[in-house]
């Protein structure tokens, strides 16, 4: 006590003597140290950006002890950082217009919004369809969590439609969709798959980042909650992950948030500003690598080395009537498969010898990539290591045709 009174200055004793006497004294001077935390610096106000601010900030202040409100709705008021900033509120609020959402909660990422759903759906006991076709970890958290939590996953045929039906079961709490599946891009019947939950009372939920929450509208076609990997498209630039929950209704938005909030899934202010960016050049990327992306898939079909092109638009894709009927468009990512004679050896001096093609997994960036996978298999399929994933970024489509008809060459002189 005596080293601390020592090393106080002679301002502090000026302030602290003025609470003792209880006198006000006007423009106190304060020790530079408590003047770092409690700053009377001014700017002038009316910077009108054009850019959303990033806001970072944890605690929030509240202006007297009656406004005090400890809750994860941010429509009712502020509280705390975790549950909304303006910019991350703004993110899922401009999500949340796009798909025609109640409300979109911005989460740390895709898988972490798959988890989100699972776990404010399913409880021990419950029972739910998820498609092969999934996103791998996804079906890996459904087989492992899930089931360690006492749920019943069944998985089933993307292309089953109204058939659904008879999975259902009394207990069913949850149909999981992805269309385009994952790697096999199989275009899933979500009007048949609806129609049959609605009636039973069963959620469906949708993995809705291939048509990035514009190509194809959920909420119309009855979907209960969408799902985007908003580090794909949204993102855009391969420099962020994060991920959205939209939902259609108010029972969902509660059922939900309370989840969401018991969870704690904090996403950073900076990379809701990213993807903030992302959104407004969205259209424009879409727009291009979809076209990039059907024409190089148009002339993949026709090499002589390759067997099957698994892209949405073409009639060689399962479920390819489904996407004429319920989308808008089609994105940057597509699967081919190379004929039986070709070993996983030769695959992989394919992807082995492309230049401007990366090798990765994270689709949806501008950066063309190309990734072999060679374990993959769907009931009754083996793929043998012969299909191939591409995303198609903002390269020209002639050098990316050069790039792939050179890897073809090296794939063919490889000796199996
Ligand atoms: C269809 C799909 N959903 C979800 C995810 C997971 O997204 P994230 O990597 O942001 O967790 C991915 C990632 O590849 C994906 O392809």
């Amino acid at each position: 006590m005596q080293f601390a009174l020592k090393r106080m200055h002679w301002s502090q004793f000026i302030r602290i003597a003025s609470i003792v006497s209880n006198r006000h004294i006007e423009a106190t001077p304060m020790h530079w140290r408590t003047r770092l935390i409690h700053s009377e610096a001014t700017v002038p106000g009316g910077f009108a950006s054009l850019s959303t601010p990033v806001y970072r900030g944890s605690t929030v202040v509240f202006d007297r002890q009656a406004s005090v409100a400890d809750q994860w709705r941010a429509e009712r008021g502020y509280s705390y950082g975790l549950y909304g900033t303006p910019t991350t509120l703004e993110l899922g609020a401009r999500i949340a217009e796009m798909e025609g959402a109640r409300h979109t909660f911005i989460v740390p990422g895709g898988q972490a919004a798959i988890a989100l759903v699972y776990l404010s759906r399913c409880k021990a006991g419950s029972h739910a369809l998820v498609p092969h076709s999934a996103y791998g970890p996804n079906r890996e958290m459904a087989n492992g969590l899930l089931r360690q939590f006492g749920v019943e996953v069944e998985p089933y045929d993307p292309l089953v439609g109204e058939g659904i039906a008879r999975l259902i079961r009394p207990e069913t709490s949850l149909v999981w969709c992805e269309s385009p599946g994952s790697i096999t891009m199989e275009v899933q019947d979500l009007p048949a798959i609806v129609a049959a939950a609605r009636s039973r009372g069963v959620t469906v939920a949708l993995d809705n980042s291939y048509a990035a929450g514009v190509l194809l509208d959920a909420f119309a076609l009855g979907v209960d909650i969408s799902v985007q990997a908003l580090t794909k498209y949204v993102g855009g630039h391969s420099d962020l992950l994060l991920g959205s929950v939209s939902v259609r209704t108010d029972q969902m938005f509660e059922a939900v948030g309370s989840v969401w909030h018991q969870l704690g899934m904090a996403v950073s202010p900076d990379d809701c500003s990213l993807a903030l960016r992302g959104l407004q050049t969205l259209g424009i990327r879409l727009d291009r690598v979809g076209r990039s992306a059907l024409e190089i898939a148009q002339w993949l079909a026709l090499r002589p080395e390759v067997d099957r092109v698994l892209h949405p638009a073409l009639s060689t894709c399962p479920g390819h009537a489904q996407w004429r009927r319920d989308f808008k468009g089609s994105a940057s990512v597509f699967s081919i498969v190379f004929k039986a004679h070709f070993s996983g050896e030769q695959v992989a001096a394919f992807i082995d010898a492309l230049s401007l093609f990366k090798i990765g997994f994270s689709w949806g960036g501008v950066t063309s990539l190309a990734v072999a996978f060679p374990d993959l298999q769907r009931p009754g399929i083996d793929y043998q290591g012969r299909l191939v994933r591409l995303n198609i970024g903002l390269e020209e489509v002639d050098d990316l045709k050069l790039d792939l008809a050179h890897a073809l060459q090296a794939m063919a002189l490889t000796t199996r």
